[in-house]
């Protein structure tokens, strides 16, 4: 039978042929965790595509349209970390079994994941700028957000989206722990837990969280020294 134009469009027939036929699953719920990765790998091309536009609209002042997309990567992450959920109806055992499969195959490899470390950092460069042409600091910004409202809604957006991605890496920790324990060795052989971690500490826009440190300390509280859980340059693969 021909396809339809909807099949056309599609592609679902490569779609469709993307995943293990069923005969060849080492058990049933090999579907769901390669189809639950696969699906990751296409939000996360998603969200790529849409920091490369949120780039470009803040170069060219367009805060408004960047906003909506910033929204729109808040939702994508939000997805990657609702759909973390399907995985905790797998058994631990039944994740030994399609564990068997991976070869030395893991997360840490995610072309998509990846690209988004390097690249998310990469939107302070054009919000830099906004903030230098309008001569303001990341410090007065806040201080005053209604005398710039449009750039405080920018760093308000950057400090979400950097907060959610962090949001969906701690549950996947918590997956990881639920699945198969946090002190397995990683792919590199270094303790899981630790391992992930230490990502928890690697922040898009350092200067959004220690914006907040320092108003606390203007505000009189003594703050301590750094937690110096994440020992990379931020953006930094680790
Ligand atoms: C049964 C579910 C899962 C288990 C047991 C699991 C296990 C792990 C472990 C142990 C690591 C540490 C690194 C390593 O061992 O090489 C890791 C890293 C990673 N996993 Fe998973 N994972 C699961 C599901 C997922 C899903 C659904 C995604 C898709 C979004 C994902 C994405 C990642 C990423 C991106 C990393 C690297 C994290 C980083 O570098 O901070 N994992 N995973």
């Amino acid at each position: 039978m021909a396809n339809t134009d909807y099949e056309k469009y599609l592609n679902t027939e490569t779609l469709m042929s993307l995943q293990k036929s069923p005969d060849k699953l080492v058990c049933h719920d090999e579907m769901q965790f390669q189809i639950v990765h696969q699906v990751a790998e296409l939000w996360m091309k998603l969200y790529l595509h849409e920091v490369e536009q949120i780039k470009a609209w803040i170069s060219e002042s367009r805060f408004v349209e960047a906003h909506v997309l910033f929204t729109r990567c808040g939702q994508i992450s939000q997805l990657l970390s609702e759909q973390l959920r399907l995985l905790n109806t797998m058994s631990p055992n039944e994740y030994h079994k399609v564990r068997t499969q991976l070869g030395k195959g893991s997360g840490q490899e995610s072309p998509g994941f990846n690209t988004i470390l390097g690249a998310a950092p990469t939107l302070w460069e054009p919000f830099k700028k906004q903030l230098e042409k309008n001569r303001v600091t990341v410090e007065e910004l806040h201080d005053n957000p209604t005398r710039h409202p449009e750039l405080f809604l920018i760093a308000e957006d950057l400090f979400g989206l950097d907060e959610q991605f962090l949001n969906f890496r701690y549950l996947h920790l918590q997956l990881v722990k639920r699945i198969i324990g946090g002190d397995v060795p990683s792919l590199k052989g270094v303790h899981a837990e630790k391992y992930l971690m230490r990502g928890l500490a690697n922040q898009f826009f350092p200067e959004l969280w220690a914006v907040r440190n320092e108003i606390s300390r203007r505000r009189g509280i003594p703050i301590g020294a750094k937690s110096g859980l994440c020992p990379y340059p931020h953006g930094e693969k680790n």
